[in-house]
């Protein structure tokens, strides 16, 4: 096996296992290389839908996505795709996945289909280290609090996807949740700064304009560069991240105004996670 860091910070790009292998052997080296990087790739994965779903099955049970609809054939992958004249691209600014659920997603499995030829990275940052290196005096004020997660980002944006379909079995009015600002993470017992840019909203017992404040340095905090890593897709990639403990950034850069426009497919399924403590 070959491990190659993509940064100091977190991810690594692995070759040598077989995602195909979903023995409990060959499952535990993925999970604890998933532990260690917090985000793992593997290139030219030519596995099948049903390789996909079986590899994420060994995580545990999958998550039904709360906004955007599946395959016909295959309800827990959401093809992710993007056409190309299309000016956004989803999930384009820091996230933490479903984070407004009561039980956000554990994990996800992310397969490239078609990738184009430039732009659409993944950034990725991690919280372990985010919580290690914030400001004392934010640390102090927000260690026992909670915060407001809500799903208004999702609701908004999803209508303005062209080749993407809201999950019409569910209810998809806005609705929110309240997680601990610092959660345990359940298989590592390390403490993870769990809010995100995107959906949360508001810590609880502040008044508006110090919740506003303290949220926007967290946000800054989260989104340095040290932070991070990114990984350019290639076709044929599988990307696993823990969602518990980082966010991520899938950069708009196609801009098909400037004649980057292309079309770009992903296939993902997410495993059901727990309710953050
Ligand atoms: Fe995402």
């Amino acid at each position: 096996m070959e491990i190659k860091l993509l940064s100091g910070a977190l991810g690594a790009e692995i070759k040598g296992i077989d995602l195909r292998d979903t023995s409990n052997e060959n499952f535990k080296k993925i999970n604890d290389l998933l532990l260690e990087h917090k985000v793992i790739f593997f290139r030219n994965q030519k596995i099948t839908t049903e390789q996909h779903i079986a590899l994420a099955k060994k995580f545990g049970p999958l998550e039904t996505h709360a906004y955007v609809k599946g395959l016909d054939e295959h309800p827990e992958i959401v093809r992710i795709i993007k056409a190309e004249d299309e000016k956004n691209q989803w999930g384009e600014n820091w996230h933490s996945d479903v984070s407004y659920n009561t039980r956000p997603t554990k994990a996800v499995i992310l397969k490239s289909i078609k990738i184009p030829p430039v732009g659409g990275d993944t950034c990725f940052s991690n919280m372990e280290l985010a919580w290690e290196t914030l400001d004392e005096k934010i640390k102090n004020k927000i260690k026992n609090k909670k915060a407001i997660h809500s799903s208004l980002g999702a609701e908004f944006f999803l209508d303005n996807y062209k080749k993407m379909q809201r999950n019409k079995k569910k209810n998809y009015n806005e609705y929110s949740n309240e997680h601990p600002i610092v959660r345990t993470h359940p298989e590592t017992g390390k403490k993870i700064l769990f809010v995100n840019w995107t959906y949360t909203k508001k810590i609880i017992g502040l008044d508006e304009k110090e919740s506003d404040e303290i949220l926007n340095k967290i946000f800054e905090h989260q989104a340095r560069l040290e932070l991070t890593c990114r990984f350019t897709w290639t076709e044929d990639a599988v990307c696993i991240w823990d969602n518990r403990s980082v966010i991520h950034f899938a950069i708009a850069d196609f801009y098909p105004g400037r004649g980057f426009g292309y079309e770009r497919v992903m296939d993902r399924i997410a495993v059901e996670g727990d309710h953050p403590q």
